[in-house]
């Protein structure tokens, strides 16, 4: 196994580098340019909290390639059973000849999930792919079509997904017609609700209601789709009772209730799932990203008559569960419960919220610090007011990269700041990387 990388921020060059300048020169030319790029460095070796780049350079890594190597990404558990599983096979299909790393993820998944029920799964590639089975299992297990969305969601890239993804540029510009059938309804988003983020969980919950019974007909919806905490639309934390009352209703009229979990879940909020923080139990919980520990592996698990609804060979796919990938699920959930990555989370944000909110009371650009976990982020506007200010996010940013420190900017309106390290980054890392988001802000 790898020698590990020393825990420290290191930065010899400019960054990028010289190397990874021509490394990108390269891509520019071999690439499809549609793929976007947060910050042009190459990296040759990770681990835990430190990306250690082609030129030397040692960033700190508060991104976690989105939300997925909350483990890290060379964790020991991982790489030995992936190691091990390449060794016996790399692929079947499970669609056509069976093996025991799905069927002990999928337990794995129907334990940890939300609910003490009985639940089963079905595993997947992507994320978006795990979006788009949890909506063909509610159409096919209600027999109805509508899908309700939210504002600022995200829900991924292929037709289904990006329909019901709320933001045009970069992600719908040009990719029309989008999938019918889809409604969106407000997201309480207590920083931006117009009157007052008291009132953001009832009238949010209200207008739900009212597009649902009078708009669609409540016994025409399929499912009701909700992020417990929305990711790229900018890290917005639900009021308490929101998701409490969306379950309640969704119940009430028969809707299938899917949380997608996919960037929240995983300990990442300092619970294993997000809806687990107020006691909601959904009827789908769609997982991705962190589950296969840097290995591509999604997952929808629901209530078992729900996921029973579908005929044989209605859902599935070449790669779905793939074997390697299960094998990596299991090293990352072993990790996650046993190091109790969850408490891990919430000694992240006990360690960074109050600096976060620090900076958000000394700065008049920064409208709000918010988040769950290690799940945090920083919402920048023009002083003075709550009109969003792209620009200073972008600032910020850029100043952390150029120190080696990689944050990551979202939101509907790009001025979002977010913090997603790995869960297992150690404290005098985080500490080191929160003095350079600092300083960043300061120098706006
Ligand atoms: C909440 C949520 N849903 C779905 C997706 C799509 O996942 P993938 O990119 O693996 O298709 C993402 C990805 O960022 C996400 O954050």
């Amino acid at each position: 196994m790898s020698q590990g990388l020393e825990q420290r921020r290191i930065v010899t060059t400019a960054i990028p580098g010289p190397r990874s300048r021509e490394l990108h020169a390269r891509r520019t030319a071999e690439v499809a340019g549609a793929f976007g790029v947060t910050l042009p460095v190459f990296i040759e070796q990770a681990d835990r909290g430190v990306l250690l780049d082609v030129d030397g350079n040692q960033l700190i890594d508060l991104a976690s390639g989105i939300a997925v190597t909350n483990v890290g990404a060379a964790a020991p558990e991982v790489v030995s059973r992936v190691q091990q599983q390449v060794e016996r096979f790399t692929h079947t299909c499970f669609m056509i000849t069976e093996y025991d790393g799905f069927v002990d993820v999928a337990a794995a998944l129907n334990r940890l999930t939300p609910g003490d029920h009985a639940k089963k799964t079905a595993l997947f590639s992507t994320g978006a792919e795990a979006v788009e089975n949890g909506v063909k299992i509610a159409r096919a297990a209600t027999g109805r079509h509508a899908v309700v969305v939210l504002d600022h969601a995200y829900h991924g890239r292929t037709l289904m997904t990006m329909s019901m993804t709320a933001k045009n540029l970069p992600y719908k510009e040009g990719f029309g017609p989008f999938a019918p059938e889809i409604y969106r309804v407000a997201s309480p988003y207590p920083f931006r609700w117009p009157t007052g983020p008291e009132n953001a969980a009832a009238e949010a919950m209200a207008r739900l209601e009212e597009v649902v019974v009078t708009q669609i007909g409540a016994h025409n919806v399929a499912a009701i789709i909700i992020e417990p905490v929305q990711g790229e639309g900018g890290f917005i934390v639900p009021p308490d009772g929101y998701l409490p009352a969306v379950q309640e209703f969704a119940t009430r009229h028969g809707i299938v209730f899917i949380a997608d979990e996919i960037q929240s879940g995983f300990a990442r909020t300092g619970a294993m799932f997000a809806c687990d923080h107020e006691g909601v139990v959904p009827d789908m919980v769609l997982s991705a990203k962190a589950l296969g520990g840097g290995l591509p592996l999604s997952a929808v698990t629901g209530r078992a008559e729900l996921m029973d609804a579908v005929a044989p060979g209605g859902i599935g796919g070449t790669f779905a569960g793939n074997p390697v990938s299960c094998a990596a699920a299991l090293g990352a959930i072993e990790v996650i419960e046993r190091d109790d990555l969850a408490g891990k989370a919430r000694r992240i944000e006990e360690l960074a919220m109050p600096r976060l909110a620090g900076l958000a009371a000394a700065s008049d650009a920064i409208g709000e610090a918010r988040g769950r976990g290690a799940m945090l982020a920083l919402e920048f506007v023009e002083p003075g007011g709550k009109q969003p200010n792209a620009g200073a996010a972008k600032r910020v940013a850029a100043a952390c990269h150029a120190e080696g420190v990689l944050v990551l900017v979202c939101g509907t309106f790009g001025n979002v700041v977010r913090l997603l390290p790995p869960l297992v980054i150690e404290e005098e890392l985080l500490d080191d990387a929160l003095t350079v988001l600092e300083k960043a802000v300061r120098s706006l």
